[in-house]
């Protein structure tokens, strides 16, 4: 055995032949070190070796032999905090805080000296946050506090901290991966090699004689349900198409074969010694031409679609739209698309399934939905719902990656299979971007009708949306699509027809902007476009056509939806965009002739949900001490809503937010909760949060009432205590009372996503551009947002930056390439990059004054929209600049050499 020294501490321990020190140190359960990439790209598996950072990922084990080794876990000392985990904690450097570690390990060694602090772009280059746009990591280290004081009675609109901070920054939080149990198996998976073929037979036999591994499944194997791996209330909205293991491969990626084995290794041994005998059949991946007549069929009749690969189509029209057209003075048509991207939450999708000693199937997942995942998993097992927990614990990012059932049946099935055993699925990052869902691509022809004056007189708008392989989330996307970015404008005559098409690629999923981001780009770009040929002003022309209070928020459909105005704040986001980009910020372009300036800005409007049902509800107990106990179903995953419901809860209680301890995500432990995702957090779980909280003061006062004798309009809380006439009672003193009497002072309610309020996002962006080589310089960076009164503005700003970050990165950056045979040919986070320090322009965010009626507490969404204007604000600003419009994401350097040299 070997001498390791890990935060002081020895441990006698012997590597595995070829272990990297990441992995070793997470068997010894170090487990502060984690996982991102296992390459060297992310910098969350930092440790220190002798006071040196080093991503252990790329470390072999042994050289940390008779080194001293510092995890996040050795950074404080004594109980007291290092003085960086003291400045990310001020500043809240963090929201999912899967990145926090590598972050802090990086920043808190003694070679990252002031020298390196004045050039973050370079000092930080190793360590990707996808959550926070990094605006609140540089807060940290300059020493900027973001938070307030948690004081009782003025939780709402207050900057309290997240609740599990410490833990967090401690290396103590426990994310889904960090556990260790007795007798784990690790289940790997063969992904197909091919876009599309039969499997004609498969060899296990070489596989299960491998030492270690002990099942190996197949689509023979497993239950053959046809089901839909999306996550929603109502299922029907998903086309039931997928089989937990399928005989025909339809996307490079696609799982085939499960193999389970007593340690990762043997189960990548198993993987890579099963034989199958493949039937190659032949593969289209562009979504128009496999609606063409004779294009190669992805599913059988077993699978409803609406003819050939086509799987559905939305259209409908309000108006006469070729009138409004023939009123035009100006038409304007142009077709725009959008790239296909991937979530790249830093916490890849990963699932512990087991057998309790309750005797019930308990499965541990990254989820952004464990009770939909929980009625999923008991229709495929035949399981009784009952017999079945899903929970989540730390959850590093999701972004809708998470509303997704990817990770959780294999486990659950193989442990049923091998006696209760626990089985473990960790992906990779390679499965993340070929195995897990993408954003929808999807290409729009929109075409705008306007009176000089600018007036629309008609709006059209085509989309095809290709959904892959598989239809989660096809249909509901592009109703989204189709939804607030044609709704957000008013206008007499409207038309619409989307079509979803499966193709051999990965399949699309729920992404931050669902549908809506990739149409609110064409038809703001369009807007631009159409405000050239009319000459006018691009805002003038947004100002004079949005949709305002009194106005029917319709999009292209007849029937009455629930979306109405609880407030109207895109008048103001407008302004402050307007204002700030005129007012600059000192930022000038580059020198020299070759560079050119250009600004742009575009709106985004959301309709505060999905139209489909949507419920969670909550329960709140007083306590023996006086405190209170929240639970509610739905999910953190670095949203901050387990922060905000608690301030919810805390600011009708007249209470600390501390005061208020919180149970969510878990099916056994909390209510039900549809899942959080579609901007629902705030709206729909903060309601019943809202409403819950009101039920329980009332049950507090009613009972203070009865027992004290005295009116119930005399009682009133107090923070800890309740007030009746001249009489103070502390609140543990009442609940000790109730129980000699059985009062139990519980109360639970449910709320429902109807009607919807409806949230504006403005961005503006001022670039400059190289016209030889292509690149782009972001100057200024405004977003104004019109999401009612923010419950935590620390919060709400820093998933604003975080949005506004991947907007970049979707515009500029993010691209996943693939060869003709459909295969990810930059499957790794260092060639389909994602936006780290140096790619990402500080953005300035300002909130319009507006409170909701219909949101709680006078709040609205604000964790999705905000990704929505980016791109469009980009491509404005560049046609503005460079009198190209560049329709089709990404802005890449390339094309914008090979666009500028076309117009030349
Ligand atoms: S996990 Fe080591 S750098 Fe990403
Ligand atoms: S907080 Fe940085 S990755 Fe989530």
């Amino acid at each position: 055995m070997s001498n390791y020294d890990i935060n002081g501490r020895l441990y006698s321990a012997e590597p595995k032949p070829g272990q990297c020190l990441r992995t070793f140190l997470r068997d010894l359960e170090v487990f502060g070190v984690k996982k991102g990439c296992d390459a060297g790209d992310c910098g969350a598996c930092t440790v220190w070796l002798d006071g040196k950072p080093f991503h252990s990922c790329l470390v072999p084990a042994f050289r940390g032999e008779g080194r001293k080794i510092t995890t996040v876990e050795g950074l404080s000392k004594n109980g007291e905090l290092h003085p960086i985990q003291k400045a990310f904690h001020d500043a809240q450097a963090f929201q999912c805080g899967y990145c926090a570690a590598g972050m802090m390990m990086t920043t808190a060694s003694e070679s990252f000296d002031d020298h390196r602090k004045d050039d973050l772009p370079h000092a930080l280059k190793g360590n990707i946050c996808r959550c926070t746009g990094y605006r609140s990591i540089v807060d940290a280290l300059h020493g900027k506090t973001n938070i307030e004081e948690d004081v009782a009675g003025n939780a709402l609109g207050a900057s309290i901290p997240n609740p599990h901070t410490d833990a967090i920054l401690t290396g103590q939080a426990r994310y889904t991966m960090d556990i260790a149990m007795p007798n784990m198996l690790h289940l790997k998976v063969l992904r197909s090699p091919h876009a599309h073929a039969r499997l004609k037979s498969i060899d296990k036999s070489k596989a299960l004689a491998i030492p270690g591994v002990v099942a190996v499944y197949s689509w023979e194997d497993v239950p053959r349900r046809l089901y839909s791996t999306a996550l929603h209330e109502d299922h029907l909205v998903d086309p039931d198409d997928t089989y937990m293991l399928d005989n025909v491969a339809r996307f490079v990626g696609q799982r085939l074969v499960a193999v389970v084995a007593e340690t990762e290794a043997a189960a990548e041994a198993g993987v890579r010694a099963v034989q199958i005998d493949y039937e190659i059949l032949p593969a289209v991946f562009d979504p128009v031409a496999a609606m063409e007549p004779g294009a190669p069929l992805l599913h059988d009749k077993d699978v409803v679609t609406q003819s050939g690969n086509l799987f559905c189509t939305l259209q409908g029209e309000i108006g006469d739209v070729a009138r409004g057209f023939k009123d035009a003075d100006a038409v304007h048509e142009h077709t725009y698309s959008t790239s296909r991207v991937q979530h790249v939450h830093l916490e890849t999708h990963g699932s512990i399934a087991y057998k309790g000693e309750d005797n019930r199937w308990h499965v541990r997942t990254s989820s952004q939905g464990p009770f939909a995942v929980l009625k999923k998993l008991a229709y495929l097992t035949g399981v009784p719902a009952r017999e079945i927990h899903v929970f989540t614990e730390r959850v590093g990012g999701g972004f809708g990656g998470k509303q997704e059932m990817v990770s959780e049946d294999l486990p659950l099935f193989a442990t049923m299979k091998l006696g209760g055993r626990p089985v473990k699925w960790e992906w990779t990052r390679e499965e993340e971007f070929i195995g897990a869902t993408t954003r929808h691509q999807m290409t729009t022809r929109v075409k705008l009708g306007a009176r000089k004056d600018g007036t629309l007189t008609a709006m059209e708008v085509h989309v095809v949306s290709n959904t892959g392989a598989y239809g989660n989330h096809g249909s509901e996307t592009l109703a989204a699509a189709m939804a607030s970015p044609i709704a957000a404008y008013r206008c007499d005559n409207k038309k619409g027809i989307g079509r979803v098409v499966y193709t051999n690629m990965t399949p699309g999923g729920g992404f931050r902007g669902y549908g809506a981001s990739q149409t609110t780009f064409a038809i703001e770009c369009a807007m631009d476009d159409l405000a050239r040929l009319l000459e006018l002003d691009p805002v003038e022309l947004r100002r004079k056509n949005v949709v305002r209070p009194g106005d029917n928020v319709e999009s292209i459909w007849q029937e009455p939806g629930d979306a109405s105005f609880g407030s109207h704040g895109i008048d103001e986001c407008l302004d402050i965009v307007e204002r700030e980009l005129k007012k600059g910020n000192g930022v000038a372009k580059p020198a020299g002739e070759d560079w050119l300036e250009g600004s742009g800005s575009a709106l985004a409007m959301l309709e505060c949900g999905p139209p489909t049902e949507h419920r969670s509800s909550a329960e709140i107990k007083l306590l023996p001490d006086g405190t209170y106990h929240l639970a509610c179903g739905t999910s953190e995953f670095g949203n901050g809503i387990s922060t905000a419901i608690k301030q919810i809860a805390a600011s009708i209680l007249g209470v600390r937010s501390s005061d208020v301890s919180l149970t969510n995500a878990d099916t056994d432990r909390s209510p039900y909760d549809t899942g959080t995702f579609a901007s629902t957090g705030t709206v729909v779980a903060g309601k019943a949060t809202h409403i819950t909280a009101e039920a329980m003061r009332d049950d507090i006062l009613d009972f203070a009432a009865r027992h004290t004798g005295i009116d119930r309009d005399q009682c009133r809380l107090d923070n800890d205590a309740v007030i009746c006439g001249d009489r103070r009672i502390l609140l543990k003193e009442l609940h000790h009372a109730g129980a000699k009497v059985n009062h139990r002072f519980t109360v639970g309610r449910r709320a429902y996503l109807s009607p919807r309020s409806i949230a504006f996002n403005v961005q503006g962006v001022r670039l400059a551009v190289h016209k030889v080589t292509g690149e782009i310089r972001i100057l200024h960076s405004v977003h104004a947002a019109d999401i009612g009164r923010p419950i935590n503005p620390m919060q709400c700003r820093g998933q604003l930056d975080g949005a506004v970050s991947m907007g970049y990165g979707w515009a500029l950056i993010e691209n996943m390439v693939h060869d003709e045979g459909g295969h990810m040919v930059n499957a790794q986070l260092r060639n389909c990059r994602v936006p780290a320090f140096a790619d990402t322009p500080h953005t300035d965010i300002f909130f319009a004054n507006t409170v909701d009626t219909i949101g709680p507490l006078g709040a609205k969404s604000q964790g999705e929209c905000a990704i929505n204007p980016v791109a469009p604000a980009v491509s404005n600003a560049l046609a503005n600049a460079t009198g190209v419009r560049y329709a089709h994401l990404p802005f890449t350097p390339d094309r914008l050499f090979a666009a500028l040299a076309a117009r030349k």
